[in-house]
């Protein structure tokens, strides 16, 4: 990262630092949530019902299209070539053959491609959403081992698919950095992540740690990850006159288009992305190189394009998790008491990309100690762009931390869950920010009950069932609530008793659409069939990004806004003839396809009726939501009691998950049907990452070498036994509906529950993921 791009980090850290402060010490009612939402009070409207997923009845027929499905007239089928170097330039490049064969519309490499601006990286502005700044196919320079080099169009998929074999490309290797442990030796930084330093320091932790009466200190190592949605990531991208219209598997429609607009240096209203139905999203379908080149190619072609990434394609051209090394150290009293809590190490980025693993960010808030010490160094290598992946951080940080806390517990002669509830922060330990609402300490007594914890052996490898050891393990999960700002809805009411709910936000299978029906039903007093809710289309309102666990409340915290303004606008539509008549928005809530008095039901009236009188047909109003001040006043996450039962062949080394149970306390559930379902994907996520999940890097040559689910794995049904959830519902009284996020804490703290689980039945202590079968054999 350049001195220039630092000191800005820095000044923007130093204004952020003086906001915070006077936001943190602000009155509760100037901070948005200050104020609970008054759906929290609804018990027993739509919120909190388990309704099925509105669009599943299109998906079971197949008639949700997907982004690989979208037909546009006159369309080709792309396919990619990819390098074979990570580093240097492409000497020759031969594309005869490709051209000749059967189909085949054109082939796009540097030498014809558009002339394309660089690609607006995250974080460099509101609405950048490029997973690293490279320039795509502008020459001949190679950046990675795997960096697309030519775009074969043609007729079929097949024929593209063929052609694209048929390209030759010969280079001139530049030296590359592509070992960890050699980039280590030459040195490493501070890694910055979103505005910060990933550093923080509380007392002198190792003083502290060296008086400890009782110490553990290890190092644990997670591999990299490789995104596997079960879509892959695929584009149908045409012009329309002077409109680009892309058809995308998308977590950020807005975001995309901007950025779009800026790589082709046109307005932005140019480019309109939709995105109705994404087959998982996870972090990994946000902007890469597919869209781009599918764009770019459909401009030289004059034809539009669609470019489906094959499952190879997906992991040479979309980041994944970087690899992490980190040193955790815990001091503690005899009694448990926390006096030091060190967790530092070092993570592979690329000079490119802002997304080291900031594996610190759980630890932050997760136990009361006298002194902490966190800290993420980096170094840069000659390989893909990281990105975000499925709580980034929190899913392989909680894995160190919190196989610490078991060894700390063991070490103590202590139950594991005794230990975690002895170090309770009263209020967060870094910030000293009041927690909005924690109640991870009745996640962890309902969840032990539930589990039998009571019923589990201390002593390691001491419970056998003819061949297998059983075990039981758990920790911590934890991931923080956000808000992101730029939120906005517009909303509509019919003078037939109907709303419209207008937002880009996106549903990549979570249930958004169906959650936010029903959250919008309620607050309008109207059944789920009266409303319908329009998303994912980057002409909608709304900066909206499906990620960070935060899209529920942003999109909550808009609808709020706007559901404000449209009472406003129909108190004064009502007029002087209504039972409504002088009440402010404030003394108003809905009920019956109508406003009333909120502490008197009876003077009522339905929208029909007050649109009918005024002789309107529609009321629309769009508004904006709050600034997400309250993750500044408050300290705000969303927390978990994971519980694992392991069985461990004594013969193979095999380990079996046998029984699963995530405790939840993540505020109000507005779904409990598609929230299981979150908390069990985000589980079962977690279970590969404990056991299965490694991409296998070639240090030499940077080159990916297990691109295909047959070697790089995930976990299937066998794999997988019933996972149990279960969860608090205290709402949370700061955020919008009461509801922090589901969509990450299921990942968080299960890769450290089954390692404890399988030290518990082995006496087999494995502190590098995944725990394979020849790390528990001898
Ligand atoms: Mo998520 S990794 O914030 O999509």
């Amino acid at each position: 990262m350049s001195i220039i791009k630092e000191t800005k980090v820095a000044v923007q850290g130093a204004l952020q630092g003086a906001v915070a402060k006077a936001v943190a010490l602000a009155p509760d009612s100037w901070i948005p949530g200050g104020r609970p939402d008054p759906l929290i009070e609804h018990r027993h409207g739509h919120v909190g019902k388990p309704v099925s997923r509105i669009d599943g009845p299109l998906k079971v027929a197949g008639q949700a299209p997907f982004a690989s499905e979208i037909p546009m007239e006159g369309m080709v089928y792309a396919a990619l070539a990819f390098s074979t170097i990570a580093r240097g330039r492409i000497a020759s490049l031969d594309t005869a053959d490709a051209e000749a064969a059967p189909g085949v519309i054109a082939v796009m490499t540097y030498r014809n491609a558009p002339r394309l601006k660089p690609v607006p990286v995250f974080m460099s502005g509101p609405k950048a959403a490029g997973g690293d700044d490279l320039p795509i196919m502008q020459d001949d320079t190679i950046h990675w081992n795997g960096e697309p080099i030519a775009v074969v169009l043609a007729e079929t998929q097949e024929q593209a698919d063929h052609a694209k074999s048929l390209v030759r490309a010969t280079y001139e290797d530049a030296a590359a950095l592509t070992s960890f442990t050699e980039a280590k030796a030459r040195g490493t930084r501070t890694a910055v992540f979103m505005t910060g330093p990933l550093h923080d320091e509380k007392g002198d932790a190792d003083a502290a740690l060296a008086e400890a009466p009782v110490r553990v200190d290890a190092t644990y190592t997670t591999p990299r990850h490789n995104h596997n949605a079960i879509e892959l990531h695929a584009v149908t991208a045409g012009w329309q006159g002077e409109t680009l219209r892309i058809h995308d598997a998308s977590q950020l429609v807005a975001h995309t288009a901007w950025s779009v607009a800026q790589i082709f240096g046109i307005e932005e209203k140019q480019v309109v992305v939709t995105s109705p139905f994404v087959g998982g999203g996870f972090g990994g379908k946000c902007l890469w190189q597919h869209q781009v080149l599918a764009a770019a190619a459909a401009k030289m072609a004059g034809r539009p394009v669609r470019l489906a990434l094959s499952r190879e394609g997906v992991y040479r051209l979309v980041g994944g998790r970087t690899l992490t090394e980190q040193r955790v150290a815990l001091g503690a009293d005899r009694d448990g008491g926390l006096k030091a809590v060190i967790h530092e190490g070092v993570v592979a980025k690329t000079a490119n990309n802002v997304m080291p693993e900031p594996f610190i960010l759980a630890t932050r808030g997760a136990y009361e100690s006298e002194t902490l010490r966190l800290d993420v160094q980096a170094v840069e290598l000659d390989m893909l762009s990281n990105t975000f992946m499925r709580a980034p951080g929190e899913a392989v940080g909680t894995f160190a931390l919190e196989c610490a806390m078991d060894e700390l517990a063991e070490a103590l002669g202590m139950d594991p869950i005794a230990l975690r509830l002895r170090n309770e922060p009263e209020k967060d330990p870094l910030s000293g920010l009041p927690f909005s609402s924690r109640r991870i300490v009745d996640a962890w007594r309902s969840g032990a009950e539930r589990f039998g914890w009571d019923r589990r052996n201390a002593t390691p490898g001491a419970v056998r069932d003819g061949e297998w050891l059983v075990g039981m393990g758990c920790a911590t999960g934890t991931y923080p609530y956000y808000r992101m700002p730029g939120a906005a809805a517009r909303l509509t009411i019919t003078r037939d008793g109907r709303a419209v709910v207008d937002i880009a936000a996106h549903e990549m299978g979570m249930g958004t659409a169906t959650a936010h029906t029903q959250v919008a039903a309620e607050r309008l007093g109207l059944p789920m069939e009266a409303v319908t809710f329009n998303y994912a289309d980057s002409t909608l309102p709304g900066v909206v990004l499906a990620g960070g666990s935060q899209q529920t409340a942003a999109v909550g915290a808009a609808v709020i806004a706007a559901h404000r303004a449209l009472v406003q606008e129909l108190l004064k539509l009502a007029g002087n003839d209504s039972p409504l008549a002088g009440l402010n928005a404030d003394a108003v809530s809905s009920r019956d396809a109508g406003l009333c008095k909120a502490d008197e039901p009876d003077r009522h009236e339905t929208y029909a009726s007050v649109l009918t009188r005024a002789q309107r047909d529609t009321v629309s109003v769009e508004a904006e939501a709050s600034m997400p001040l309250e993750t500044m006043h408050w300290s705000m996450h969303s927390h978990a009691a994971m519980f694992c039962e392991v069985r461990v062949n004594a013969i193979t080394g095999e380990p079996r998950v046998s029984r699963f149970l995530g405790s939840f306390d993540c505020g109000r559930i507005i779904n409990p049907k598609t929230a299981a379902s979150q908390f069990r994907g985000g589980i079962i996520m977690g279970l590969g990452l404990a056991l299965m999940e490694e991409t296998q890097f070639d240090e030499r040559k940077g080159r990916i070498m297990n691109p295909s689910l047959a070697e790089y794995h995930v976990p299937v049904h066998m794999d997988v036994p019933s996972i149990d959830v279960m969860w608090t519902d205290i709402a949370d009284p700061h955020a919008p509906m009461g509801a922090r996020g589901v969509g990450e804490i299921g990942i968080t703290g299960t890769g450290a529950a089954v390692a404890n689980a399988i030290y518990n039945a082995t006496g087999k202590r494995v502190r590098d993921l995944p725990i394979t079968l020849d790390k528990l054999l001898g």
